[in-house]
């Protein structure tokens, strides 16, 4: 895979152009932040409801309403929730934006699922950060930048690569390495990762555990420091150095009973269940279930928010972070 970095970019293809950032969370503050100071002429767009308005406005950035900040711009971002977009897109995007403007969004999953399909004169790309909205602003100011991803959609101007390409260079991801992509592949990978691995897989495996020391009689605490905390001493030495590096860290006794008991916790019965879920991914049938849960006012993710809060292992963490930060237990 190809390394792409600053000078492989074109920054004066969107020095010159208004952007409209849509939103002023996680991703939109950082990223019309550093647009701004890359030279870019930055409007945010926000609701006039908006809380994030004197924030925006307090940074030093032009604020106007969306609809506004689209009518003004050449190059629209759109850094709202995923789940809002399709409806932001149909009734402030599409009636707004100038013939043969661009679109960029930051994750590709309303467009490779057809959520939004764009007007044929848009140009739509991708540039999606490897990393939180926080690490790409604190990157970026402190001179370097997180590696990003860049990929086209749709090419109606013959532009649209270079365009995303500078729109990366704006952000600092030239700066770390941008890798080109297709919003099929950011889309698929990164929720198959969610799922299996850092959101789905790590959570339940974590409270799989926990409750299987729980039940055998072993103190709550005890299960959380070997079950949780030490999660981040390990993920620590996995970011740093991989697998292989952790490995040479760990005691012996650790490391053969990775290599004999890991394949027994996730055996054939869950790469079988990986199997799946990447199909439900790849055929479109777990955005369809997300869909139908979104519209019906979310009833699954709200009672299980319930649910995963009422449990042991978040008291007893709960007790136990505020003792190791200082404070009295409540
Ligand atoms: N979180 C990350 O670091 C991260 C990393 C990689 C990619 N992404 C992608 O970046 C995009 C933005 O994610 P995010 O986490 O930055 O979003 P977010 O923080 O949840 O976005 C919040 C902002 O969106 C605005 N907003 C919400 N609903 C709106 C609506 N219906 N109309 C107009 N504005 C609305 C909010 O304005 P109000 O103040 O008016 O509510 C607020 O300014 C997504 O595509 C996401 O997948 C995010």
């Amino acid at each position: 895979m190809q390394l792409l970095y600053d000078t492989d970019t074109d920054p004066a293809l969107i020095r010159g152009r208004r952007v409209a950032v849509l939103g002023f969370g996680a991703q939109g503050r950082a990223q019309a932040l550093n647009l701004r100071d890359s030279g870019v002429p930055v409007t945010v767009g926000l609701r006039a409801t908006s809380s994030a308005r004197a924030a925006a406005a307090e940074a030093g950035l032009a604020v106007a309403e969306p609809a506004a900040a689209v009518a003004q711009a050449e190059v629209v971002v759109v850094l709202i929730p995923d789940e809002a977009q399709p409806a932001v897109y149909a009734e402030t995007v599409a009636p707004q934006l100038k013939n043969h403007g661009v679109l960029v969004f930051a994750h590709g999953f309303n467009i490779h699922y057809r959520r939004i399909v764009p007007r044929a004169d848009l140009d739509v790309v991708m540039v999606a950060p490897n990393g939180i909205g926080e690490q790409l602003r604190a990157q970026y100011a402190a001179g370097r930048g997180v590696p990003g991803l860049v990929a086209v959609h749709q090419d109606a101007s013959g532009q649209a690569r270079a365009l995303a390409l500078a729109y990366a260079w704006a952000q600092g991801h030239g700066r770390a390495g941008i890798i080109e992509s297709t919003f099929r592949e950011e889309t698929e990978t990164d929720l198959f990762a969610e799922q299996a691995v850092l959101c789905g897989g790590l959570t339940h495996l974590i409270i799989a555990a926990f409750e299987t020391l729980v039940a055998a009689g072993y103190a709550p605490e005890m299960a959380y420091f070997a079950c949780l905390h030490e999660v981040k001493l390990m993920a620590d030495m996995i970011y740093a150095r991989g697998l292989a590096g952790m490995r040479e860290s760990i005691s012996s006794t650790a490391e053969f009973g990775d290599y004999t008991r890991g394949p027994r916790v996730i055996g054939g019965e869950a790469r079988a269940a990986m199997q799946a879920m990447l199909k439900e991914i790849q055929d479109g049938e777990f955005a369809a279930e997300l869909a139908r849960e979104m519209q019906a006012g979310a009833p699954t993710l709200r009672a299980e928010r319930v649910r995963a809060r009422a449990h042991l292992i978040e008291r007893v963490g709960e007790a136990l972070r505020t003792r190791m930060a200082g404070g009295k237990p409540g």
